[in-house]
C-alpha cells in the first residue's frame, strides 16, 4: 500500500525503505539525462514550510520537485504572517486551502510533522523535526552506502559525534539497522542522550578502537548553534578524541567509506584531508539526495495512472 506521509523511518520498515531505494535507481538515471526532467508530477503542488535554517535539504527537495515537473510554493517563514503571530495550525490550514498535495516541513520542535498531518489532507514529509528524525537524510545515506557496499546485512557502521542533538543519528540508526547493519555510536558521555534504552546500537567512547573495524564512518556535525561546544572541554579536545584527523585517516580501512550529512565543520569533526579523501562519499550523498527525494515525492504523489502510463519517460 502506498504510504500517505513520510514522517519517520520506523513507519517504513525494511520493505518500505527497500521500495524507495529500488525506485531511486530510476531517478538516478533520470538525473543523468541531458534534460533531467520527467512529467511524472505535472499538476501536483508542493509547499515548503521551513521554520529552521536549511540550504541543502531545501534546495535538494526543490530540485527533486522540478525534475518531476511539480509546481511549488515557498512559504518563507522570515517574511510571512508568522511574524504577525499566526499559529502553525492557521498557517497550515491557509496553505492547505490554496490546494496543496504535499507539505515538506522542517521545524525546531520534535513532532510538528505529525501534528500537521492531523490538521490537513495533504501528504506531509518530515524534512527534520528538532532532534528527532530526518528520514530523507537517512534514505539518501542508506542509498549511498548500498551503492558501494551492496547488501548492508552484517556491515558495521560507526556514527560519531554529537548523537544527543542529532536527528540524523536517530533516523540513520533506524534505517541502517532495519537493513541488517550493526551500528556503533561513538561519542563522549556528554554528547550521548541521557538514556540509550531502546536504541539498537553499541556504544563506545574509543574511536581509535572502533575505527579499524568499520565499513563506514559517519561523522556528525558538532551542532554549535545548540551549544554543543559547552558539552566538551574545548573543541580542540573534541577533535583529539573524536575527530577524523589525518592520523586516524591512516588507521581507517582501505575500503571504508567516509560520510557526513553536511554542513561540515572542517577541522572540528572532520579534517579537510578526510573530507577530500578518495574514500569520502560526501558529495555523492548530496547527489543521491535529489534522486531519493524524487523517489519519495513520486511514491507519495504519483497517481497510479501516470505510473503505468510511463510518467518517467
Ligand atoms: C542535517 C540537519 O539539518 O539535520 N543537515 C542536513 O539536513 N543537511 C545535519 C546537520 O545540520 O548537522
Amino acid at each position: 500500500m502506498t504510504p500517505k506521509h513520510l514522517l519517520s523511518i520506523d513507519d517504513l520498515g525494511r520493505e518500505g525503505i527497500e521500495e524507495i531505494l529500488g525506485l531511486t535507481d530510476s531517478f538516478v538515471e533520470v538525473s543523468a539525462r541531458r534534460i533531467p526532467k520527467v512529467p511524472a508530477l505535472r499538476g501536483k503542488n508542493i509547499a515548503w514550510l521551513f521554520y529552521e535554517d536549511s540550504t541543502r535539504t531545501r534546495l535538494s527537495f526543490e530540485t527533486a520537485a522540478k525534475r518531476l515537473s511539480a509546481d511549488t510554493m515557498n512559504f518563507s517563514v522570515g517574511s510571512s504572517s508568522v511574524n504577525k503571530g499566526e499559529s502553525l495550525r492557521d498557517t497550515c490550514l491557509t496553505i492547505s486551502a490554496m490546494g496543496v498535495d504535499a507539505i515538506v516541513v522542517r521545524h525546531r520542535s520534535a513532532g510538528v510533522p505529525w501534528q500537521i498531518a492531523n490538521w490537513i489532507d495533504a501528504s506531509v514529509i518530515n524534512a527534520g523535526d528538532g532532534w528527532h528524525e530526518h528520514p530523507t537524510q537517512a534514505l539518501l545515506d542508506t542509498y549511498t552506502l548500498r551503492s558501494h557496499l551492496g547488501d548492508l546485512d552484517g556491515r558495521h557502521i560507526a556514527i560519531v559525534g554529537d548523537i544527543k542533538h542529532s536527528r540524523v543519528a536517530r533516523s540513520n540508526l533506524a534505517a541502517f539497522t532495519a537493513l541488517g547493519a550493526e551500528v556503533t555510536m561513538v561519542a563522549p558521555q556528554t554528547l550521548l542522550p541521557p538514556s540509550l534504552e531502546g536504541w539498537n546500537a553499541n556504544v563506545s567512547h574509543d574511536l581509535d578502537a572502533v575505527l579499524p573495524t568499520v565499513d563506514a564512518i559517519y561523522l556528525l556535525r558538532m551542532q554549535l548553534e545548540r551549544q554543543t561546544d559547552a558539552l566538551v572541554p574545548t573543541l580542540r579536545e573534541y577533535t583529539d578524541g573524536y575527530g577524523l584527523t589525518t592520523q586516524r585517516l591512516a588507521a581507517l580501512g582501505e575500503k571504508a567509506l567516509i560520510m557526513h550529512p553536511g554542513p561540515m565543520n572542517r577541522g572540528v569533526e572532520i579534517c579537510p584531508e578526510a573530507a577530500d579523501d578518495p574514500r569520502s562519499v560526501i558529495t555523492e550523498q548530496v547527489a543521491n539526495g535529489v534522486a531519493v527525494r524524487m523517489s519519495v515525492l513520486f511514491l507519495l504523489l504519483g497517481s497510479g495512472a501516470e505510473h503505468e502510463a510511463g510518467g518517467l519517460s
